[in-house]
């Protein structure tokens, strides 16, 4: 017997768009591409479905950078997972993503992540499950900010329930900001496809919140103070995101953001497996750090 609530959740990397924040960082290479310290920005963002549990993702980009996103991520069968691409023309808004997919997703469930996303936090594992495990409804994710008209908004009344999300307001009615990581029940593709542009002419992911929130169905949790969460997208920001990385690697000798060390703890590939990913990158520090963690010493799950 199947229905949609038993298809597996699937996931989108969304690593398009023309970066024209990051100039001239991005005049020739992909966003998503430069280092966030010792590993390319995309393997953040991929990193979090990985930790949902997710082995199917679709990664969508712009015709010039999906080449270069396949040459570094292949079809994803070293980690154990299952990578497809997909071209978007033009970056016309996020929520584009899921009428792009439709065919892909065949009504499935799914987790959407920005592809200039880092979020950090002790327990992500847990509340990611909880996510994957909401049958109806979207999930997204808040954390405070002290700039939120850069970003989505939400507001919430005196038992946290939501009572507002707003993207980009001159006058922020919060300082909770709408992270770029989205979980949605099947029902997502038919609901993108009755967004309409915005004033700016992008399908917005707000406006796809907005409907599930309508239907009072939007789930909000909040990250709190033992979390971080970097978006990469100005030259400030993706400057503070490599030191965030470097700074905890060093102090704590764990690893963040990377598949190969998921894809292990996960199960997805045997110790074997990372061993010899480990080895093509023994010159680096990342590379011997994997090397412990296949050899269980140093890295703790
Ligand atoms: O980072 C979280 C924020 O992301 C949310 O708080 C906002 O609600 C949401 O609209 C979004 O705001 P941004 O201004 O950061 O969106 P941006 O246009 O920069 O796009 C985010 C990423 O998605 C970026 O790395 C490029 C990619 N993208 C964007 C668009 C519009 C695409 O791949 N295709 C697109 O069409």
């Amino acid at each position: 017997m199947t229905n949609q609530h038993e298809k597996s959740i699937k996931g989108i990397l969304l690593a398009g768009g023309s970066g024209t924040r990051l100039y001239p960082l991005t005049a020739v290479s992909s966003k998503q591409l430069l280092p966030i310290y010792d590993k390319p920005m995309i393997y953040y963002p991929l990193t979090t479905l990985m930790l949902a549990g997710i082995r199917e993702i679709m990664i969508i980009s712009t015709p010039h950078d999906i080449p270069q996103i396949k040459r570094l991520l292949g079809n994803g069968s070293d980690i154990g997972m299952k990578f497809d691409y997909c071209v978007q023309p033009k970056p016309e808004g996020i929520a584009q993503a899921f009428v792009l997919a439709e065919e892909w997703l065949d009504a499935s469930p799914c987790a959407l992540v920005l592809g200039d996303n880092l979020i950090f936090a002790s327990h992500l594992s847990q509340l990611l499950q909880k996510a994957v495990q909401r049958k109806s409804g979207a999930t997204i994710f808040s954390y405070q900010v002290s700039d939120p008209e850069r970003y989505g908004v939400v507001t919430f009344d005196e038992n946290g329930k939501v009572t507002q999300i707003v993207e980009k307001p001159k006058d922020p009615p919060s300082n909770w900001a709408v992270t770029g990581l989205y979980f949605y029940d099947s029902r997502v593709t038919e609901y993108a496809k009755k967004i309409k542009p915005s004033a700016r002419g992008e399908y917005e992911i707000t406006d796809l919140n907005k409907i599930y929130f309508e239907n009072d169905n939007l789930h909000v949790e909040r990250l709190g103070r033992g979390c971080a969460w970097l978006d990469a997208g100005i030259p400030a920001s993706l400057m503070q995101a490599g030191n965030f990385v470097q700074m905890i690697q060093a102090r704590q000798g764990i690893l963040v953001g990377s598949p190969a060390e998921v894809a292990y703890h996960r199960g997805f590939i045997n110790a074997e497996q990372l061993r010899a990913i480990a080895k093509k990158l023994n010159k680096t520090d990342l590379g011997r750090m994997l090397m412990d963690v296949a050899n269980e010493g140093f890295n703790q799950k």
